[in-house]
């Protein structure tokens, strides 16, 4: 593994347009469990039953059920070393953006300041019938009563994307665009099998950008178009890499 830092911190030295793409595996280590590892949020919620567009519209009090564990879960977080080395990055500029799957602000917490977040975000809220916009601040969840709007009274519904729901048009071009331009992506902490977000890579791969992966594990990506696996945790293995790009400049 050490080998495989030092090739990736070579590789991110002489790169001129690097950027990143997260998942939830960078955020085990505040504290958020991740959905397809053993244990995951998949795990104890049926991503059918609680996680798609249908389910919402039709039984927005039991996919509140989920909502409510998601928010204690952020609430309860903070950025891990992980999520400050990519801050790190950004500001040694070696990290032009980073397209995160995830939806608990950590990156944006962490310092990083060119975040696109591909899956929305769970600290704002929608009326899906009138389409007005509240903050989750704004409501006092800690009776698990389920915010309503104030114009319509129906159940609000956090920005976050469900399965069935588009991404984001400008998350969507901003992402497409920054890939196709990139000659580096590292990908942290995903399973890379959630589309469109797991084509990122690819756009980029084909686009002449090599790849540069960080997970505790291999994924579908590692043998198809990974150039440097580095196994690990990421808060572990990200720091040592800003460590040694440190030690290069
Ligand atoms: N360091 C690095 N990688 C880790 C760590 C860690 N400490 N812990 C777990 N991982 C890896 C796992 O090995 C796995 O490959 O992170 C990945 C997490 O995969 P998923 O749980 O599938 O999460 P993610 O890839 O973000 O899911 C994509 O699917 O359910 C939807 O909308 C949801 O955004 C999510 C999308």
């Amino acid at each position: 593994m050490e080998h495989s830092i030092e090739k990736a911190a070579a590789m991110i030295k002489n790169a001129e347009n690097v950027i990143a793409l997260t998942g939830a595996g960078i955020s085990v280590e505040s504290g958020i469990p991740d959905f397809r590892s053993a244990g995951g949020l998949w795990d104890k919620y049926d991503p059918a039953v609680y996680a798609t567009i249908n389910s919402f519209i039709r039984m927005p009090e039991k996919v509140w059920e989920m909502l409510f564990d998601m928010v204690d879960l952020k609430m309860g977080a903070k950025p891990n070393p992980g999520h400050l080395a990519l801050a790190d990055l950004e500001s040694m500029g070696h990290l032009g953006a980073i397209i995160t799957q995830n939806i608990d602000n950590l990156h944006q917490e962490a310092g990083n300041r060119n975040v696109i977040e591909y899956h929305g975000n769970v600290s704002r809220l929608q009326c899906i019938k009138c389409g007005t916009l509240y903050g989750l601040d704004e409501f006092d969840l800690s009776k698990k009563v389920p915010p309503r709007c104030a114009d319509c009274d129906r159940i609000l519904k956090p920005t976050v994307i469900f399965f069935g729901e588009a991404i984001p048009y400008d998350a969507q071009v901003r992402s497409q665009t920054l890939a196709s331009k990139a000659d580096l992506i590292i990908v942290v902490g995903t399973s890379a099998v959630v589309y469109p977000a797991a084509s990122i890579p690819m756009i980029a791969k084909d686009s002449g950008a090599r790849v540069i992966e960080f997970n505790i594990e291999e994924t579908p990506l590692t043998h198809y178009l990974t150039d440097i696996l580095v196994l690990g945790s990421a808060g572990k293995t990200l720091p040592e890499l800003v460590g040694i790009l440190r030690r290069m400049n």
